[in-house]
């Protein structure tokens, strides 16, 4: 196991004399400024769930995640704070080009401000691997830690409410109406918000590269068969609990019928 105070800041060099947080100060005291700056004016039309407080978010649970793992501040960041800086809709058909446009565009924005330039190439897999839909495999620690990181804002009380935000604007109804929580028949996240849980939601545990963030991945999975127990009561549906919990569990849903998001 790592040293929880080891922060690799370039290449091989690992400094263990400095903490986590004295490391972020001196990162912060630097680059916050310019760098949020960059991200939030990338960000201004994106949608409500997909802004400037979901990176803030993204990076509250990347800290969360860091702890024992030695990663490199200057690469993790950077791609934290522009990993969304090409704001583009779920159901565009653009959307599986989306982490790589991000990518590109965000070492042309760091570029601008004179950004060390032996960070691109970490920033830009980072943020090109981050997205479910670009099935990229994660080659650095950097890169599990964002794509961790941005998977458990698909969870929980949060992960709820931007699913059905996002939903929403796209006109989606909340449940098919006759089998709302997807027994019958494929699930189908494209038409039902609901629908996105069974499709994505529930594999993210499974999915997580971090022993951490599977961890948190789970207990927020819990948030949602929450909700979903109670909607089924307030609807009079039965829900069965253990084929959501078999999901969570065992991933055991057929990888090919999820609508990428
Ligand atoms: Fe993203
Ligand atoms: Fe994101």
């Amino acid at each position: 196991m790592a040293d929880p105070k080891a922060v690799r800041l370039d290449g091989d060099q690992t400094l263990v004399d400095q903490t986590l947080s004295e490391k972020l100060s001196s990162w912060n005291d630097r680059w916050l400024f310019p760098v949020r700056k960059l991200a939030s004016e990338a960000m201004k039309d994106a949608d409500p769930g997909h802004g400037i407080e979901h990176v803030e978010r993204v990076f509250k649970n990347a800290c969360e995640l860091i702890g024992q793992n030695p990663v490199s501040l200057d690469v993790l960041l950077p791609a934290i704070w522009l990993h969304d800086c090409v704001p583009i809709a779920k159901n565009s058909p653009l959307r599986s080009q989306a982490s790589r446009l991000c990518a590109k565009r965000a070492i042309e924005l760091l570029a601008s401000i004179g950004y060390p330039s032996e960070s691109y190439p970490g920033i830009e897999h980072a943020i090109a691997a981050h997205s479910f839909s670009a099935n990229i495999p994660c080659e650095s620690d950097e890169a599990k830690i964002l794509q961790d990181a941005d998977r458990l804002e698909g969870l929980g009380a949060i992960g709820l409410a931007r699913c059905l935000m996002t939903g929403g604007s796209m006109g989606q109804r909340l449940v098919h109406p006759t089998d709302p929580f997807p027994i019958h028949r494929t699930p189908e996240d494209n038409v039902q918000s609901v629908d996105h849980f069974y499709a994505k939601l529930f594999r993210l545990p499974s999915m997580m590269n971090t022993p951490e963030g599977r961890t948190l991945a789970q207990s927020r999975c819990g948030i949602l068969i929450t909700f979903l127990r109670q909607l089924a009561e307030e609807m009079g549906f039965e829900f069965d609990q253990q084929h959501a919990q078999s999901i969570i569990e065992a991933n055991a849903i057929k990888p090919n019928f999820s609508k990428p998001s």
